[in-house]
């Protein structure tokens, strides 16, 4: 345990400790109340025997026998019993088998006979690369949940696989939707539709159609979307599931929304730093944005940053996304600088942001609208900058707030990105608290409202017996219950 020095430890002691906070607490208000009808009969609310008085002190010191009565007494009667270690269970998931051209076959992989699964302790099909990487999340989890068979048990893992879906917390929809996009939007006549929208349409008569579905009208199901531009046709009928994301950007908020919802990084494409002893005085760049131009939306402020800080001289600023820059001159420029712009473009985020983290680069992030993953458990100011974008764009404002930032302080910052680097790797075989535990356990962390929602939503079932099941026709309401 010693070792778990993360957030997910944080909480873990917190939650443990609350827990047993709690435990002592009721067993002492438990005791204390044995002795006041001891005492008196009955409770008395203004009665000297409430307070730790000598009496009740000297009955405990005197009389064995009593004490020994007291304690049977509180073992046999009805404390319930709370496990404050019942966080450390894996996630329950359930993962239909879809058929393969809604997951691997789109990744090039040909199916044989009846499997609808690659057998990945012999081969692992690969993801596409290239700037598909950024969104391939889909593929992490997925693998992650078809290794649960046949991985070392005593691992420590965020989520296991179930095959009886009666006991999953949550179900999960494996749809590469981001590679479908990236891959299959593009219209091929003679057909009137993308393979991506055919796709969607049968993704939601499918989802519709399953007992799982229709049993929680979909609320405990997982649908990753983490291209902004994923899903866009079956989103606003899959909506009562929890959607994996990479922002709310183009989403209305009674689709999307972050309560419901939950925010994965990008994969960065920049490599990691490893062994980085590339301190403040070692990167010479103060502040570096390499990244398109948009003209749209929120873009606009990148043209309006650029102005203000091109004459800067330790600042590199300059437009052209990585691909035509090229990757390896994108990891040289953010390894040798001291912090990194990550600006709204024309989606509040971005994979510059985890370029930045897995550069140990530390990130200003000028984005009003971002949504920033597990920030419900991790303290983004202890390494990066925000700044709101009215305040950005002000005259010297941004320029003088990052000189103000010395070496100290830097450091500390530097110091927490290569403590929290971790969380933000996808990788296969996952390992505790990389992204792929991290996404999970942020999942976790909504089971217990899912689970409200849904016997919230359930009272009535029995009354309504023989009218149309209120759980099949919530989704299609207008009501975000
Ligand atoms: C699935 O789990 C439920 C609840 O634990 C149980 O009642 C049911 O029999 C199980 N089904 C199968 C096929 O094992
Ligand atoms: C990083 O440092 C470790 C320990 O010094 C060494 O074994 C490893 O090869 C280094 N890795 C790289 C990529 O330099
Ligand atoms: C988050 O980190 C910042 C910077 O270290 C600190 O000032 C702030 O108090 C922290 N917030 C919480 C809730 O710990």
């Amino acid at each position: 345990m010693a070792d778990r020095n993360s957030p997910h430890l944080v909480g873990f002691i917190s939650r443990k400790f609350l827990c047993c906070l709690f435990t002592l607490t009721t067993f002492f208000f438990i005791f204390s109340w044995f002795f006041v009808f001891r005492s008196t009969g009955q409770p008395q609310f203004i009665d000297h025997s409430l307070l730790p008085n000598s009496k009740l002190f000297s009955t405990i010191e005197n009389n064995e026998e009593t004490q020994t009565s007291v304690q049977n007494e509180i073992q046999s009667s009805s404390i319930p019993y709370l496990n404050c270690d019942s966080n450390k269970m894996p996630l329950k998931v359930f993962m239909y088998d879809m058929p393969p051209e809604f997951h691997f076959e789109l990744v090039g992989w040909k199916a044989e006979g009846d499997n609808v699964w690659p057998d990945i302790q012999t081969k692992i099909p690969e993801y596409p690369g290239g700037l598909n990487l950024q969104h391939s999340i889909e593929y992490w989890l997925t693998l992650d949940l078809l290794s649960s068979r046949f991985r070392d048990p005593k691992g420590v893992y965020s989520a296991v696989r179930v095959f009886n879906s009666s006991e999953a917390d949550v179900v999960f929809v494996p749809f590469f939707s981001s590679v479908s996009y990236n891959r299959h939007s593009k219209l091929v006549r003679p057909q009137k539709k993308s393979h991506n929208k055919l796709l969607q349409e049968k993704l939601v008569s499918y989802l519709t159609s399953q007992e799982e579905w229709k049993r929680s009208g979909g609320r405990d199901h997982i649908v990753i979307a983490h291209h902004p531009n994923s899903m866009l046709d079956a989103r606003m009928q899959l909506w009562p599931a929890m959607f994996i994301l990479s922002d709310f950007g183009r989403y209305p908020p009674n689709v999307a929304n972050v309560e419901k919802d939950v925010i994965a990084p990008y994969r960065h494409v920049i490599g990691s730093f490893i062994n980085d002893s590339s301190g403040f005085d070692d990167r010479p760049t103060l502040l570096y944005f390499q990244g398109a131009i948009y003209r749209k939306d929120g873009g606009i402020i990148r043209q309006e940053l650029y102005y203000l800080l091109k004459d800067e001289k330790d600042v590199h600023f300059s437009f052209g996304s990585i691909q035509k820059g090229g990757i390896r001159e994108a990891t040289k420029g953010m390894h040798s600088s001291k912090f990194c712009l990550n600006i709204a473009g024309d989606t509040p985020s971005s994979n510059r942001l985890f370029d930045a983290i897995a550069s140990h680069c530390v990130p200003v992030i000028i984005s009003d609208e971002i949504e920033l993953p597990y920030e419900d458990i991790l303290n983004y100011s202890e390494f990066s900058i925000s700044v709101r974008m009215s305040d950005a764009v002000k005259e010297n404002f941004l320029i003088k707030l990052i000189r103000s930032i010395g070496k100290d302080e830097w450091t500390r910052m530097w110091n927490k990105l290569k403590e929290i680097e971790r969380f933000f790797e996808y990788q296969y075989p996952s390992q505790q608290d990389d992204a792929v535990q991290m996404i999970w356990q942020a999942v976790a962390r909504k089971v217990p409202a899912i689970k409200l929602k849904l016997h919230r939503s359930q009272r009535f079932d029995r009354s309504d017996v023989g009218r149309e099941r209120t759980l099949t026709s919530v989704p299609w309401s207008k009501h975000n219950s």
